[in-house]
């Protein structure tokens, strides 16, 4: 029988994949669900012939220089790669893959409703009927902003940008969005987007931002202090993709003072940590990092993690390698 390869687990997985995984690898799961210190990831990656990280692990170079040689793919649990130093691995001939395609949707949804919680102040309304100063409906209370007809600016325009497009499409959001490169023509047509080269002058005439990027090198603060000041008074900013895209203090600062109307976040720069001068804020609708946390996204995920070990150590190209290229 051959042998087969040693798996780490870093973080808990849905029943069905871990079960899966016990039966094709010798698999060392994390079922505490504790996040991994940089010790233990090093202790690791001495040992095992795959590592299955997640967003929630930093696997930097000072990680990477310890692997020992059996260490030949890193199948991590997620799109963003961000979280993996790719050049090192390059370096060190390791194959990174990824797990894209599937969290699309579930993510497009989080932020449409992200893009609807925000100006029609949905959280503050929830929060409100469960406190005492309720008072009921007057014709001047919890007035918000109406989403129909705005200017949705998307920055971002890959699988999740063009889905969070369609949903707002049927939302009367009209569509602008900034990419590295103009998308296909026929998408455009699909969407009735425009296409603006320059984010700034894009910046300065939305009324919502979405921003739907990975976070590289190229996109770190792409949302910096300056940028931010572009933005119209009356805009929101929705972030479902990476905290690290956009200045958090700087951002912060401005929903203090009222200088933007308000954000949607689910990612923020230093997670787990979050500015605690944003959980003061009632223009701000903040969530712990769900935008894909479905059951069927997180099973999904889980499969093609286990496709690109199989693929993998039977010798062949996994589906899913990330390329440095790529980002
Ligand atoms: C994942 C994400 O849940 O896949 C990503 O890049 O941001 C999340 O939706 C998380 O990263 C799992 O690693």
């Amino acid at each position: 029988m051959p042998v087969k390869p040693v798996v780490v687990v870093t973080r808990k997985l849905p029943d069905p994949i871990e079960t899966r995984m016990m039966e094709l690898f010798d698999v060392r799961l994390n079922l505490a669900d504790s996040p991994m210190s940089q010790a233990q990831l090093i202790a690791s990656v001495k040992t095992c012939d795959v590592l299955v990280p997640t967003v929630t692990d930093r696997i930097d170079a000072a990680v990477l220089s310890q692997a020992g040689e059996r260490l030949r793919l890193i199948a991590s649990f997620g799109t963003g790669v961000d979280h993996i130093d790719l050049k090192t691995a390059r370096q060190r001939n390791i194959t990174v893959t990824n797990t894209p395609g599937v969290l699309t949707e579930d993510t497009a949804d989080m932020t449409m409703a992200l893009i609807l919680a925000v100006p029609r102040r949905l959280t503050e309304g929830e929060r409100l009927m469960r406190s005492a100063t309720r008072t009921g409906w007057s014709p001047t209370s919890m007035l918000g902003k109406r989403i129909w007809g705005k200017r949705l600016g998307i920055i971002g325009m890959g699988r999740i940008g063009s889905a969070v497009a369609r949903r707002a499409r049927g939302f009367g959001l009209a569509i602008h969005y900034h990419n590295r490169r103009r998308v296909h023509q026929s998408l455009e047509a699909e969407l009735e987007a425009t296409y603006w080269e320059s984010l700034d002058q894009m910046l300065a005439r939305m009324d919502i931002i979405s921003v739907n990027c990975p976070h590289t090198p190229a996109t770190y603060h792409l949302l910096s202090a300056r940028r931010l000041k572009l933005l119209p008074r009356h805009a929101y900013i929705v972030n479902t993709s990476r905290g690290e895209v956009v200045d958090e203090n700087a951002l912060t600062r401005m929903l203090e003072k009222h200088e933007i109307a308000g954000a949607g976040l689910d990612v923020f720069e230093h997670e787990p940590a979050v500015n605690p001068k944003l959980l003061k804020l009632d223009n701000v609708v903040l969530l712990p990092h769900m935008g894909s946390a479905t059951m069927e996204g997180r099973l999904d995920m889980g499969e093609k993690v286990i496709i690109n070990i199989k693929t993998f150590t039977d010798g062949h190209k996994p589906p899913d390698r990330v390329l440095e290229t790529m980002f």
